[in-house]
């Protein structure tokens, strides 16, 4: 097949005709494929009752916002009941709302709202671990060792003559041990319990059929309510290897010396995959639009691969492109493996730079040097990134992101360029993981601070009322909403005009091939379609490429050379 044929009619401008093509415009079906999903954190929204947490009426009282942005769907981080010792990823609760976000009523309106403005709305479900305030869990705790109770969860004698040592050396993602001991009910110390993350987070046991039965009922109510699919926590987990043998890796399943440890046994057993091609056919039963979306950390991307076959689940997060920063060798290498790997199985690549899990992108470029580590945070100490320059390079980078094909994952509040919040005390975090390593983790708070809306009301109109959860620096007052809004310059209006040209062009069912003309140690460029995406993170300016300019990531002059940290969209024909 020759290269011209292998690009789409669109592509072939004849100053480009000689590309070779990455990844060819797709025509199948379903709407996920192209999608911008944009993640609400639900206590960081926006806070109806005033009382310093944000709601489920706040979403749906905002929502208008978020279909005038442009984005196609919306993915909730988890709303159920929970005891909220790692903000709701602890559910003790899988078929109800915690009453610190309203009612199932509430959820009710806010779907009902989500389907007038034509939003899809994507809850978050949680398999691998519970809540210990579960009455599973309590009922496990209450009953005797090898009992059907215990077999929900992944319990075990202890090592040692007095079972005091725990049954393997895994240890929490979180820090410390991944096994509690447990007081037996006759007050004696007894077994053990897994927990790959707090202690309040005990593991199910994915071997026990009674554990898939309870999730496909969760599943169902949901689906029933009207929503169109799920994030899947920690999708990679939930099957543990025969024997939990021991591991001599990090705990978040890579090797010691930073490579992916593809024989971590707490992570990508291959039984996995017949779990999520169950819940796909569930999903299917509900028709062609429900998706699952799977949160695993898997490397390479071509084993990444496997997790969206036709009959598996619909989307992965793309972590390896969140990863490789403004390093435009690794992107360029990540992008192509993505397209390339997810075509041989015919699944859409997304694309993602921030979540609650991670330093904003606009903090993590404001540093020159290394930035912060993933998933440590930044404190009050820690050398501190400079915010606009941060500003300026996320603009830039979203704007490379924007324009690939695939679907694309936003972040609240990256739409009003937000840095983390550095300056939060100590006594104020609530991460587990500040807590379980004596503070030398920061922690993920600083990226789950509450959002500005309204400049000039109390606590930025987050809410009218108890002071927020975690506080608002002062400064955002001017990255407030309702500010951007009236700026045609905002980073807000930029994200909003190229929602819009990515929906006008098509860019999310578009092609890609890199434009070397563009592409050095410092730039890169591809041409999606008859749209080229320049991006420039080098220190010099470059002359401006041929076309007509459709938008720049800096309020630059049309004219300009393209600068330092900024990203063009241009048409070539
Ligand atoms: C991944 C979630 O994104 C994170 O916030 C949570 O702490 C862990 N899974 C445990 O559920
Ligand atoms: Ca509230």
């Amino acid at each position: 097949m020759s290269v011209d044929s292998l690009l789409t009619a669109e592509a072939v401008d004849p100053a480009f005709a000689t590309l070779t093509p990455v990844h060819r415009a797709s025509t199948a079906h379903g709407w996920w494929r192209s999608a911008v999903i944009y993640q609400i954190y639900p206590r960081s929204f926006r806070d109806l009752n005033g009382d310093g947490i944000g709601d489920l009426a706040g979403i749906t009282a905002e929502l208008p916002q978020l279909a005038e942005l442009g984005v196609d769907a919306v993915w909730l981080s988890p709303f159920y009941r929970s005891p909220q010792r790692d903000a709701g990823y602890d559910v003790s609760d899988y078929c109800d709302v915690d009453p610190l976000f309203g009612r199932l009523v509430d959820f009710d309106a806010l779907i009902a709202e989500a389907n007038r403005l034509q939003l899809r709305v994507i809850a978050d479900i949680v398999p691998n671990h519970c809540s210990d305030q579960h009455v599973a869990f309590q009922a496990a705790k209450a009953a005797p060792a090898n009992s059907p109770e215990r077999d929900m969860f992944i319990f075990r004698d202890g090592l040692g003559p007095e079972g005091t040592e725990p049954p393997n050396n895994w240890q929490s993602h979180f820090g410390g041990p991944a096994w509690t001991r447990i007081t037996e009910p006759d007050r004696q110390p007894g077994q053990w319990y897994l927990h790959l993350f707090d202690s309040s987070q005990p593991d199910f046991n994915w071997h026990n059929p009674a554990v898939h039965a309870e999730f496909e009922r969760v599943l169902r109510f949901w689906l029933d309510r009207g929503i169109s699919g799920f994030r899947v926590d920690v999708a990679h987990a939930l099957v543990k290897a025969p024997g939990l043998p021991d591991w001599g890796g990090r705990p978040d399943g890579n090797s010691t010396d930073g490579f992916p440890g593809q024989d971590a046994p707490m992570f990508g057993q291959p039984a996995l995959h017949d779990i999520y091609r169950r819940w796909r056919s569930i999903l299917e039963e509900y028709g062609p639009d429900r998706i699952l979306c799977a949160e695993a950390n898997v490397d390479p991307l071509p084993r990444l691969a496997q997790w969206v076959r036709h009959d598996e689940m619909h989307q992965a997060f793309n972590f390896p492109f969140l990863h490789a920063g403004l390093d435009v060798d690794r992107l360029r290498h990540i992008v192509t493996d993505s397209l390339v790997s997810l075509d041989a199985v015919g699944a859409p690549s997304t694309w993602v730079l921030s979540n609650h899990d991670v330093v904003r992108h606009a903090s993590r470029f404001g540093y020159d040097g290394p930035g912060p580590r993933d998933g440590d945070g930044i404190g009050p100490s820690d050398p501190q990134p400079n915010e606009q320059l941060g500003r300026r390079r996320a603009a830039a980078a979203t704007m490379f992101m924007l324009g690939l094909p695939g679907g694309a994952y936003l972040y609240q509040g990256e739409e009003l360029g937000l840095p983390d919040s550095t300056s939060i005390p100590g006594s104020l975090r609530q991460d587990p993981a500040f807590a379980r390593t004596g503070g030398a983790r920061i922690g993920r708070d600083g990226c789950r601070v509450p959002l500005p809306w309204r400049s000039s009301e109390m606590h930025a109109g987050f809410g009218a009322g108890r002071d927020p959860w975690l506080p608002l620096p002062e400064s955002w007052s001017n990255l407030a909403r309702d500010k951007q809004q009236a700026d045609p310059a905002s980073h807000l209006n930029l994200y909003r005009e190229m929602l819009a040209q990515r929906s006008t062009l098509q860019l999310g069912r578009g092609s890609l091939a890199w434009v070397e003309d563009y592409c050095s140690h410092t730039s890169l460029g591809y041409l999606n379609g008859s749209t080229l995406v320049v991006m420039n993170v080098g220190t010099e300016p470059m002359p401006l490429p041929e076309g007509e300019v459709l938008l720049r990531s800096s309020a630059a002059d049309r004219n300009d050379p393209l600068g330092s940290g900024e990203t063009i969209w241009l048409i070539t024909s």
